[in-house]
């Protein structure tokens, strides 16, 4: 599948090699204001592909965007040291207004998977801009903080990421909601699993994997200025999901008719992801803490959009 990019900083240019080392995309496009820096990004990323599956990499102006499947929306301004993804936001809406138009004009037919912080609400105004319709306009949401915590699981339990299902919700970022209640390991609910592995969930334990996974993105962006790995690996695998059609399952976010009363608001939950973009929508069982943590998040959501749209 073509791909297109809009932004070749960190963030796109690391998805778009992502992409290419494993096979999620026949072809990259970079767009990006600093066309010298698309084009360096676009040739450094060329270098790896005898290392991988055949693939073509090239930068372009928007026209090179015709007959791209997805499209990435990677442009915006960078989250500062100790910002907030929500204090992002004016910044970035106004990129979105002027690139989003353009996007549209070269590929009609595209997917919008957009990467762009504040996430949720960025996905929400990009929704409205481009007239289409939720299941098309892809946030990449909770995907990061979904494998954060997988991640951070396994390595309490001393089994692979893989083997551990527990998902995030809600906004990515300060107010996400990581599902405890349904999270297992080898079939078995996640402390019953970490006692058989003689590794015991204890209620420190906890409290830390919440704190890694809240607060990991401020802990890489006060290390190295941004963070880029994570994310491009979740593009990566949005991307491999629509392309081969697979209705893989996916914390992602797109604008929910409502959320738990709160109405039209975009945030991430479980979705069936395949060529049509968003497929389904899986609302998971919650306990009563997570559904009040979840409408908290769509709550501030909501009211960062709609001071944003006012
Ligand atoms: C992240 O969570 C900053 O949203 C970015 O890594």
């Amino acid at each position: 599948m073509k791909v297109g990019i809009v932004g070749a900083g960190a963030v796109g240019a690391t998805a778009g090699f992502a992409m290419v080392m494993s096979g999620a995309a026949s072809e990259v496009v970079l767009v990006d204001m600093n066309e010298k820096l698309a084009a360096a990004q676009a040739q450094d990323i060329a270098h790896a592909v005898p290392f991988a599956r055949a693939a073509q990499v090239r930068q372009g102006g928007y026209a090179a965007l015709a007959g791209a499947g997805v499209v990435v929306l990677a442009a915006g301004v960078a989250q500062r040291p100790g910002e907030t993804r929500l204090q992002l936001l004016e910044r970035n809406a106004a990129v979105f207004g002027a690139i989003i138009p353009a996007v549209l004009a070269a590929a009609p037919d595209a997917i919008l998977l957009v990467a762009t912080n504040p996430l949720d609400v960025m996905t929400q105004i990009a929704t409205r801009i481009s007239g289409l319709p939720p299941s098309r306009v892809i946030g990449s949401g909770t995907i990061l903080d979904t494998a954060r915590f997988r991640a951070l699981l396994a390595d309490r339990l001393g089994v692979t990421p893989k083997s551990v299902h527990a998902h995030v919700v809600g906004e990515h970022g300060d107010s996400e909601v990581l599902l405890w209640s349904g999270a297992t390991v080898a079939c078995l609910p996640v402390d019953r699993g970490a006692e058989r592995l003689k590794r015991p969930l204890t209620a420190e334990d906890r409290a830390a994997i919440d704190e890694g996974v809240r607060r990991a993105a401020y802990r890489i962006i006060d290390g190295k200025g941004h963070t880029a790995f994570g994310i491009a690996g979740g593009l990566s695998r949005i991307v491999a999901a629509i392309a081969g059609d697979e209705r893989a399952v996916l914390t992602c976010s797109i604008l929910n008719d409502e959320v738990l009363g709160v109405p039209d608001v975009a945030l991430s939950l479980p979705r069936v992801i395949g060529a049509g973009g968003v497929l389904e929508t899986v609302m998971p069982d919650l306990s009563e803490e997570e559904a009040a943590a979840l409408k908290r998040s769509a709550e501030i959501l909501k009211e960062a959009v709609t001071s944003v749209e006012k």
